[in-house]
């Protein structure tokens, strides 16, 4: 009977501490979870197979072969991780969790993995991997959040934030058909995707229609590095102008024309290269202007070149004054045009709008940061990313981990191990901060 009685109540206790202990992790477990360290980085260097590069990087700008492959490699890690996986309109791949409260707003996770053409490893693959191991730990955690959780990967980023701009203002028709990277304009690209560009609006989420997004990425620049700091909170990133100068001259043979009776296109775009660095450095400020690319034409030794296409772009963290130093480098041009006779015209610029990062959000992720035992330092961002897009129709976060030598749109890019798991954590930590508020 002792024996009995011994017994029925050690089983009471048993279940008892059975419960208990399914409290506590039910409790605890949130904050003391963390992602696999080891998965997120081998599914880094998994995805870096598609489109390698000799130089040790990738080249999968968007709509190419090996951007198709790796959005494939994607797709299988999200249906891994237990996810609903669909294309939307504009062709973004987005992994869907259900929430426990039906009626709250999805909250977002995500980042790119097109990359541009010769760049590296980490440049948006950072924080898509992270955003799928999040989700991947929550699936084998059985760990329930109220919101919709949705995973996404944003088409062709580095292209002008054309997936997440697709959510978020829109595609007008002429950007659809302006010819990317990969020779395809927007339009085909989308197609080849598995998106229906002719249906593009229905890509769009109206103002409000997310609870919010957060999105983890490397710094791209050296500070955090230099200044041993473990993670940044972005607060605002910049916008960017770009536009296609096209310069006509004469073509005409390289021996006979004397020097001063030529319309040398490409003198005129040298000159148009010094002038972008001139204007944009004759105010005070951190903005930038770069002339990343030049097609010469004909292309010859012995011919004077006739035509000459380049791109221009500015970025600052204020609109108007990205804006006004375009115009000012516009005018500029008309007079060196003079010089030689050759004429400028510049494209309807492609205009990528700065924005504001949430301050909810950035406490929210300082606090995740800081309760991990990271330190953090608030920054802005010179690069742009979708998180800017996908402010215009929610609260938006972003999350910076160092980038090694400040390398960034490099096979040299790189960034540690141990930085990318605290990332994917703090990632985590901020994921179920939002949703437990
Ligand atoms: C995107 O990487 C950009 O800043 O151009
Ligand atoms: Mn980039
Ligand atoms: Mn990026």
């Amino acid at each position: 009977m002792q024996d009995l009685t011994h017994a029925r109540s050690s089983a009471l206790l048993l279940a008892g501490v059975h419960l208990a202990s399914c409290f506590v992790s039910f409790a605890q477990s949130p904050a003391e979870l963390r992602v696999n360290g080891q998965r997120v980085n081998a599914h880094l260097s998994a995805l870096s197979r598609f489109g390698a590069n000799p130089q040790g990087g990738v080249s999968r700008i968007a709509y190419s072969e090996a951007d198709l492959q790796g959005r494939n490699y994607a797709v299988a890690l999200m249906k891994q991780a237990g996810l609903s996986v669909h294309i939307d309109p504009a062709g973004n791949i987005v992994g869907t969790r259900a929430g426990s409260d039906a009626g709250l707003k999805p909250l977002l996770i995500g980042s790119h993995i097109d990359s541009v053409p010769m760049g590296g490893n980490y440049d948006g693959d950072v924080g898509s991997l992270s955003a799928i191991e999040v989700a991947q730990v929550l699936d084998e955690k059985r760990i329930p959040l109220r919101h919709p959780l949705q995973v996404i990967i944003f088409e062709n980023e580095e292209g002008g934030t054309i997936g997440s701009k697709a959510l978020g203002e829109g595609l007008s028709n002429a950007e659809l058909d302006r010819v990317s990277q990969s020779g395809k304009s927007i339009r085909e690209g989308i197609r080849l995707l598995g998106g229906d560009p002719d249906h593009i609006a229905a890509a769009q989420r109206p103002h409000g229609s997310i609870a919010g997004y957060f999105e983890l990425h490397i710094e791209q620049g050296g500070r955090l590095e230099r200044e041993k700091i473990d993670i940044g909170v972005v607060e605002g990133i910049v916008g960017i102008l770009q536009s296609e100068v096209t310069i006509q001259g004469f073509g005409n043979h390289a021996g006979t024309t004397p020097m001063d009776q030529r319309h040398d296109a490409l003198l005129s775009g040298a000159r148009l290269i010094e002038t972008v660095n001139k204007v944009v450095t004759s105010v005070p400020g951190a903005q930038v202007g770069t002339v990343g690319w030049v097609k010469v034409e004909p292309g010859a030794y012995n011919v004077i070149p006739g035509k000459v296409t380049l791109g221009v772009e500015v970025r600052d963290l204020e609109e108007q004054k990205f804006v006004g130093l375009f115009q000012r480098i516009q005018s500029e041009a008309g007079a060196l045009g003079k010089l030689n006779g050759t004429t400028f015209h510049f494209s309807e610029p492609l205009m990528i709008r700065p924005a504001l990062m949430d301050p909810g959000f950035q406490e929210l992720i300082g606090n995740a940061a800081r309760a991990l035992g990271l330190s953090t330092k608030a920054m802005p961002s010179g690069a742009g990313h979708d998180a800017q897009e996908m402010a215009r129709i929610g609260p938006a976060g972003m999350i910076f981990i160092p980038s090694i030598g400040g390398i960034s749109h490099s096979p040299k890019e790189f960034s540690r191990p141990q930085d990318i798991e605290n990332g994917a954590n703090v990632l985590l930590q901020s994921v179920f901060a939002f949703d437990k508020r």
